[in-house]
């Protein structure tokens, strides 16, 4: 139990990664602050319990969670979020900034001015706003016993560290999570903040149901993962609370790829 006593925002918390996350934090004692633009999961996840939403199946497990609405483009938003945060459960020590959107695959001959507004919108934009918000509050409130005064991880992706074909805006926003991430850990390592980002590989989540509905896409997903199988939301889970647990106190500013091998060929 690594976060007993301690708060954790996560938001796209309604669905894939941010739920498995959720869960996978408040397992070990954090209280949970999930977050989405939409409470309800996407009916496309592969969870077989999807009916239950994320912060009630934290209760009925013997966890503590609320629910708080955030578009994280939205300055108002994720600044409110940061806030309920403090009201309900009194400081913040963990931020995920998981939320994001992967439009369907094109060129940038095709990608349209409104594709690349919604994808940096939500995935850069959306990350700069958490880091901000998380990031004024702990420097607020008073450190934990260690002298630490959070930790934040920003769920990145692959894309930010090569290209992947026909996904221009995202892997545009997905570098600059990258560089914002080892910014931010430059920044306030004094102040004992970490800030790391994953980056996971091809994974089963609703984003990428249409691709794995396609046998052959499938088939070309599978091929390009040097481990025998594609990644799940249990291998980002877990990545992801051991960069937010006291076991990753001297890692900051690091991209780890949790992705079986894609980006070490
Ligand atoms: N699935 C993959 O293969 C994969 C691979 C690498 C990285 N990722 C990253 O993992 C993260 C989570 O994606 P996922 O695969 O779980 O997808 P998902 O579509 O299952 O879940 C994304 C969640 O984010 C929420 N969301 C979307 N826009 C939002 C906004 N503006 N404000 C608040 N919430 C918003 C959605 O409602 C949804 O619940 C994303 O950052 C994604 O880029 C996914």
């Amino acid at each position: 139990m690594r976060f007993i006593d301690q708060v954790a925002i996560v938001t796209g918390s309604s669905s894939g990664n941010g739920r498995a996350i959720a869960l996978a934090l408040a397992a070990e004692g954090a209280r949970i602050v999930c977050s989405d633009l939409v409470q309800k999961a996407r009916p496309e996840g592969f969870e077989a319990d999807l009916d239950i939403d994320t912060d009630a199946l934290i209760r009925k497990q013997g966890g503590q969670a609320v629910y708080v609405k955030a578009d994280v483009s939205k300055a108002a938003d994720v600044e409110n979020l940061v806030k309920q945060a403090v009201e309900h459960f009194g400081r913040l020590d963990v931020m995920i900034n998981n939320a994001g959107v992967c439009i369907e695959l094109k060129t940038i001959v095709e990608e349209t001015e409104a594709d690349y507004d919604l994808t940096m919108n939500v995935n850069t934009k959306g990350v700069w706003l958490g880091c901000k918000f998380a990031i004024t509050q702990m420097l607020k409130q008073p450190p934990r016993a260690d002298g630490t005064r959070g930790r934040i991880v920003n769920v990145s992706s692959i894309g930010g560290l090569v290209g992947l074909a026909q996904e221009p805006s995202y892997c545009a926003s997905k570098g600059a999570v990258n560089n914002l991430t080892r910014q931010l850990a430059v920044d306030f390592a004094a102040e004992k903040i970490n800030v790391n980002a994953i980056c996971p590989g091809f994974l089963a989540t609703a984003m990428v149901r249409q691709e794995l509905d396609d046998p052959k896409i499938k088939a070309i997903l599978e091929s390009l993962t040097p481990w025998p199988r594609i990644g799940n939301v249990q291998d980002v889970a877990k990545a992801v609370t051991f960069l937010a647990s006291d076991d990753a106190q001297w890692i900051t500013g690091s991209l780890l790829t949790v992705d079986g091998a894609y980006t070490a060929q």
